[in-house]
């Protein structure tokens, strides 16, 4: 009988899509693999069979908060990024509502930031999107007169997922700080390729996904500064430091933990840098200027190179390149195909965008392929 790794099936595979998920580390996998069969019992629980759960749930706690420069206290664990910016977008409006009801955010938010903002609009809250220059960075100015007496939360990402700018995070919170206005950041897609010392970043509230760092989908984890003001949106028994309802998986969160140590040994990035930068010379070698480069040059994400091949689609060049996994923003909606809002954003035209093709690279990335 053939099985899917018979040479038959298999085609020559190239993953370029770390962005969207990486696979899952083996060290992550193995420090995962008692929690299938042993360690079955409730973390909360008080007798024998939970011992093994709780310690693993707060060793990898202790793990994600030294990756982030934190506290155990502070983090709280999630089913993934969107419920961590779930939490941080609807938990501060609901517990700040008394102070004000304006958001600020920008125009290039994941949609796990700007549909919570558009829920909580239904709500009543103002939002202001803050505008990108054509890199793809906001300008921390704007930002500063955005503020009113009425916000209560703003809400930039680390980086951007799509062209992997990064912002101008450590400013932007400095003038929030000064303001006394809660600040969260979404590091979905810069934990484990950049540092993200929540310190150092000066944040009060940060997002971070485990399967865009080595560990299973399924889990996550939110940063919430000791004394921020945070409403649940899971109602129930108290885990979480009564922050999130719901039994912990000792396994999902030993992953995480496990991603998180090794994800603080940032060296591996250097080599993926320096892929990256040899498949765009590459490109550039190859299609001159019938390429373009969005994102910005210098302030960007290590593995990240989104690239317009000009009036071209993205999604039919990929479409031809067989075993090829990368992506484009653009998106298909009842047979047009419409430009990323994130390159739009940057005011990219149509002839430029509809081209783009985001390649990410990871720590399986080879000069050969892989
Ligand atoms: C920047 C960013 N934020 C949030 C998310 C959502 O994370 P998750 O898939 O874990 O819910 C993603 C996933 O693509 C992302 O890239």
């Amino acid at each position: 009988m053939k099985t899917l790794n018979d040479p038959l099936y298999r085609t020559e595979r190239i993953y370029l899509d770390y962005n969207a998920s990486t696979p899952i580390d083996p060290a992550v996998a193995l420090a995962m693999e008692p929690f299938l069969h042993d360690h079955y019992g409730n973390p909360s629980s008080g007798h024998w069979a939970s011992f093994d759960a709780k310690a693993a749930l707060e060793t990898a706690r202790g793990q994600v908060a030294e990756l982030l420069g934190c506290n155990g206290e502070e983090i709280v664990f999630t089913s993934g990024g969107s419920e961590a910016n779930n939490l941080a977008l609807k938990g501060a409006f609901f517990a700040l509502r008394y102070k004000g009801d304006h958001v600020i955010t920008t125009r290039i938010e994941h949609p796990a930031i700007i549909e919570p903002c558009r829920f909580l609009e239904r709500l009543g809250a103002r939002i202001t999107y803050l505008p990108v220059d054509k890199s793809g960075r906001v300008d921390p100015d704007d930002l500063r007169q955005a503020i009113t007496p009425r916000t209560i939360l703003i809400s930039i990402m680390h980086a951007n997922n799509e062209i992997g700018t990064i912002q101008p995070i450590e400013e932007c919170a400095r003038i929030a700080r000064e303001r006394g206005v809660l600040f969260h950041t979404d590091a979905a897609q810069s934990v484990g390729k950049i540092a993200t010392d929540v310190n150092g970043l000066g944040v009060d509230l940060l997002s971070i996904a485990g399967h865009k760092l080595y560990a299973p989908k399924g889990v996550g984890a939110l940063f919430v500064r000791r004394g921020a003001q945070l409403e649940p949106i899971i109602h129930g028994a108290g885990h979480e430091s009564g922050r999130r309802a719901g039994t912990e998986s000792a396994m999902l969160a030993v992953g995480l933990g496990k991603a998180c140590e090794l994800a603080r040994d940032l060296a591996s990035m250097d080599g993926v840098r320096v892929l990256r930068d040899h498949f765009w010379l590459e490109l550039q070698s190859r299609f001159g200027n019938r390429i373009a480069l969005n994102g910005h040059p210098a302030h960007r994400l290590p593995n990240t190179l989104n690239v317009s091949f000009i009036n071209c689609i993205g999604a039919e060049i990929l479409n031809g390149l067989d075993g090829v996994a990368a992506s484009t923003g653009s998106a298909c909606h009842s047979g047009r195909i419409e430009l990323s809002p994130v390159l739009e954003a940057m005011g990219i035209t149509p002839e430029v965008g509809m081209g783009a093709i985001r390649f990410s690279l990871g720590r399986g990335t080879t000069r050969e392929g892989a």
